[in-house]
């Protein structure tokens, strides 16, 4: 699993995160064939809106020609043009509703798939940098906050300042001073309702965090849940999840307290809103009997009331809006940061595309996983090996063996140097090229749900059941593969969880095998199994695959004694190089391992004896 970046990190890599345009290009990238949709949706909510905004003045027009007016031909005119307005309004919002969730599904869809290949696209750098939980809860919460915030936004973004401005351009005409009441109550209402969304903000940032940090327990605690029962850790794993799962809770409820003002603000003003009008209305009707020039009618107060409510509500969903971006901006910055995150491996302009031999050049290498660290992992390396050769690695624990042959693919690039292989820099190749001509058995391999033969075939997709075979009996696989009751269709199930250890690394040798490589790496691949397979399996190599670079990194002295050369790493660098015998009489420390090994060895046979 990959280094989790430590939450305060974390946090700071969000803050630093693009302004808001940048956030809205990049996203909008994603949108893709759902831009129709996208703007249909505006385009009805207007029709709408426009509908429900003239059916107040048709209602007031009915009221004081056919009701107080009395006439019955009027009430049906006015009813009839309500009906109207009233049916296709419906439809209307029922296409901005439809064409807004395809719109933003399908944005969605495609900003997880965005996501998802680009973190295909990692490096094993940039895959350091982003926890496996922040990458679930990026590519899950997060996408589904900005898909909500795009749905409301082309609904709603578009009605709701159109209803205000066209609803108090109506009250306007229908009473100047009345629709003067709406200029003083929107600035308070807005003010006060953005103050609340802001407010907010800092606790939903928390919020997503905390999301990461549980995601990361949950997937930590699924992959290790055997070493969990083994150790009876159970009850802290709970405990430890519980803990998170609180934080996440108070955090809601402190955004809940604050968000719960909303209603209360809203209500004073509707209802304050409410009294001046029917105040100034009542006033207005009641002298306009005795002074008909101020000329307000019952219908026209009908008609003010509604106006008002349009507008208040109107301004409740601006509210809601502000709220929903202020959250969203949160989650729009995390999914940026992985579609904005460059891949530290790329092809350059012009790609090698075949790798001739499988000859390896380190040239002067220093590397540092990161760029920050004082001391490299790996410094000063000069090693050259030729095209066919079996190469052994052997080192203490942390001595870098792992990282030395991690470059040969690219896995990470040099920090200084430069590596060769074919005869080319590695970074002069195009990286599927290469990566078809290096196999590497990584030090923890994985096999995936799956067959045991769809497992074997990643390494070649085409590969006929015969090839399959034959690469597994190489890697001394075919015989336990056989035993099982369904042979090549057992299936795996997630993580190779149903095979033995052993089992497990000879499967992932025989899917190496099977890319025909022109590189081999085995990194402590063999660790699991037993003495004499592993014998088998390096014979199999010498005879079946001799031109074939090998490089085998072992503990067991055993595993490379027989290589052309064995490379003894210390804290990073070359301490010597030769072959068993030469080392055996030049390297102290392989003497030192060497007798290390061969004593236990002798000791356990005393044992079994
Ligand atoms: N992804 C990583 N990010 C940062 N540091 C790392 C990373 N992987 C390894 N290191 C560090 O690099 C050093 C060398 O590690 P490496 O895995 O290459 O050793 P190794 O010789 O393969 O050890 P082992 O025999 O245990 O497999 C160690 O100090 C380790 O902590
Ligand atoms: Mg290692």
């Amino acid at each position: 699993m990959s280094k989790a970046l430590d939450a305060s990190e974390d946090r700071q890599v969000t803050r630093d995160g693009q302004r808001p345009r940048h956030l809205v290009r990049t996203l909008l990238h994603s949108l893709r064939e759902y831009k129709r949709e996208t703007w249909l949706t505006p385009l009805f909510v207007m029709v709408e809106s426009i509908l429900e905004i003239l059916i107040p003045t048709v209602m007031a027009q009915m009221i004081d020609q056919g009701v107080s007016g009395g006439s019955m031909p009027a009430i049906w005119k006015f009813g009839t043009i309500l009906l109207g307005c009233a049916i296709v309004s419906l439809f209307a919002g029922f296409m901005s509703g439809r064409y807004a969730a395809i719109a933003s599904s399908g944005f969605a869809k495609n900003l997880r798939h965005d996501l998802f290949e680009k973190v295909q696209s990692f490096s094993f750098t940039n895959i350091d940098r982003f926890s496996t939980g922040s990458i679930i809860t990026r590519l899950t919460t997060d996408v589904t906050n900005v898909q909500f915030a795009f749905q409301l936004i082309i609904r709603v973004a578009v009605r709701a300042p159109m209803m205000v401005i066209v609803a108090w351009i109506f009250s306007f005409r229908i009473s100047h001073s009345i629709s003067m009441v709406f200029l003083v109550i929107i600035p308070i209402l807005g003010v006060g309702l953005t103050a609340l969304s802001l407010s907010v903000h800092p606790i939903f940032e928390k919020v997503f965090h905390t999301y990461d940090h549980l995601n990361n327990i949950v997937d930590e605690n699924l992959q290790g849940i055997r070493v969990v029962k083994s150790y009876n850790r159970e009850e802290h794993e709970s405990r430890k999840f519980g803990a998170v799962s609180q934080r996440i809770y108070d955090y809601f409820c402190r955004a809940e307290h604050v968000i719960a003002f909303n209603w209360p603000i809203l209500n004073t003003c509707i209802y304050g809103a409410m009294l001046i009008i029917s105040w100034m209305g009542t006033k207005q009707i009641v002298g306009s009997h005795n002074n008909p020039a101020l000329g307000l009618t019952t219908g026209d107060l009908t008609a003010l009331v509604t106006y008002a409510m349009q507008i208040l509500m109107a301004l409740n969903m601006v509210s809601m809006i502000i709220v929903m971006v202020v959250i969203s901006r949160a989650d729009a910055e995390r999914i940026c940061q992985i579609l904005n995150e460059v891949s530290t491996v790329r092809d350059n302009g012009h790609p090698i595309a075949d790798v001739p031999d499988g000859s390896i050049s380190f040239k002067d290498v220093t590397f540092r996983y990161s760029e920050g660290s004082e001391k490299p992992v790996l410094d000063d390396i000069n090693l050259d090996i030729a095209a066919g050769k079996t190469i052994g690695i052997v080192g203490g624990t942390g001595s870098s063996k792992s990282s030395l042959v991690q470059l040969i693919p690219r896995l990470y690039d040099v920090s200084s140097g430069s590596l060769e292989v074919g005869g080319h820099d590695v970074r002069d190749y195009d990286l599927v090229a290469l990566r078809d001509a290096v196999a590497m058995v990584l030090q923890k391999n994985v096999l995936f749900t799956g067959t045991i033969a769809e497992n074997i075939r990643w390494g070649n997709p085409d590969a006929s059941d015969e090839d399959v075979r034959r690469v597994c009996r190489l890697a001394q696989a075919d015989g336990f593969i056989q035993e099982f009751p369904k042979g090549y269709d057992t299936y795996i199930e997630e993580g190779g969880s149903n095979v033995s250890g052993g089992q497990r690394q000879r499967l992932c040798i025989a899917r190496a095998l099977l890319k025909k490589p022109k590189i081999l790496i085995l990194d402590d691949s063999t660790s699991a199994v037993d003495t004499k397979t592993d014998q088998l399996i390096r014979s199999a190599f010498a005879t079946e695959i001799p031109d074939t670079t090998k490089i085998i990194i072992a503990q067991r002295l055993a595993s490379v004694q027989e290589s052309d050369e064995i490379v003894v790493l210390d804290e990073g660098r070359i301490l010597d190089h030769g072959t068993h015998e030469q080392l055996l009489r030049t390297c102290g420390e392989y003497r030192s391992i060497y007798e290390s090994q061969t004593k236990s060895q002798g000791k356990g046979d005393d044992d079994d004896e």
